[in-house]
């Protein structure tokens, strides 16, 4: 377990945030807080945010600063974010979610550490989803070429035989994915950079290059 930390990771659909986020939590102890996981967990569970924000996930586009921000502050508030600090994975993606979170942030005393952007270019990233797959009952992530399970068509981490590929990850929907991000995710580079706060990584190197840099630039 890690000193405490409040982390940002921004980067495009299929950078790898979520895989570095999970790697980071569990070598650090710092909460993997991510914006996706929680909306689809609210659409697999059918809950009325769940309802309002399915048709928006599978068109790609992004869901409302409001209902972001609604989301975030009700688990940042959890005992594990509070204590052990956290890894922001998704969010935020607008300049609105950008400032709203600063001001949250501000209000509890607990600013951001550090953002890291992880950097991969637009051509990269479609192979890297559209091979994406899942464990349907852990939700470990992996993929075609680049993460295979050790034993063919069993999880690694809790055997199950069973595996999904996620409904936003056809090749139309990630276009409109990847034009979400260049538009209203990239402004908050030059936001976090104003701040001192920006860390750039590689994001085209092995995943274990990428988690070794993303341990470097962190100072841990
Ligand atoms: P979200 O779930 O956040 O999706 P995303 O940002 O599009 O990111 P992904 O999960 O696709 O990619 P990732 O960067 O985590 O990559 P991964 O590690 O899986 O959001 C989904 C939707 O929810 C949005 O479109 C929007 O509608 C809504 N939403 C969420 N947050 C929102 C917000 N704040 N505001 C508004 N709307 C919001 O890696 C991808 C694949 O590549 C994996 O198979 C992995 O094994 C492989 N891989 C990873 N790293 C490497 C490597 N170094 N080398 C080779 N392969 C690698």
């Amino acid at each position: 377990m890690s000193e405490a930390r409040r982390i940002v990771l921004l980067g495009p659909p299929g950078g790898g945030k979520g895989t570095q986020a999970k790697r980071l939590e569990t070598k650090h102890g710092w909460c993997q807080l991510s914006t996706g996981d929680i909306l689809r967990k609210a659409i697999a569970d059918g809950t009325p945010l769940g309802q309002r924000v399915k048709a928006i996930l599978d068109a790609g586009k992004l869901v409302s600063d409001d209902e972001i921000m609604g989301v975030i502050g009700e688990r940042l508030e959890q005992p594990d974010c509070a204590a052990n600090g956290f890894i922001l994975d998704g969010v935020p993606r607008t300049l609105g979610q950008a400032e709203a979170l600063e001001r949250l942030l501000a209000e509890k005393g607990t600013p951001l550490d550090a953002v890291v952007e992880v950097r991969v270019p637009d051509e990269m990233l479609m192979e890297r989803i559209t091979g994406r797959f899942f464990c349907a009952a852990c939700k470990a992530n992996y993929h075609d070429s680049f993460h295979r399970p050790k034993v063919e068509g069993v999880c690694d981490h809790c055997g199950s035989t069973e595996f999904i590929r996620r409904s936003d990850d056809s090749p139309e929907t990630v276009k409109d994915r990847l034009a979400s991000y260049h538009e209203q995710t990239e402004p908050l580079l030059p936001f976090y950079e104003e701040r001192g706060l920006l860390k750039l990584v590689d994001g085209t190197r092995s995943m274990d290059e990428v988690t070794a840099e993303m341990e470097r630039v962190l100072g841990v």
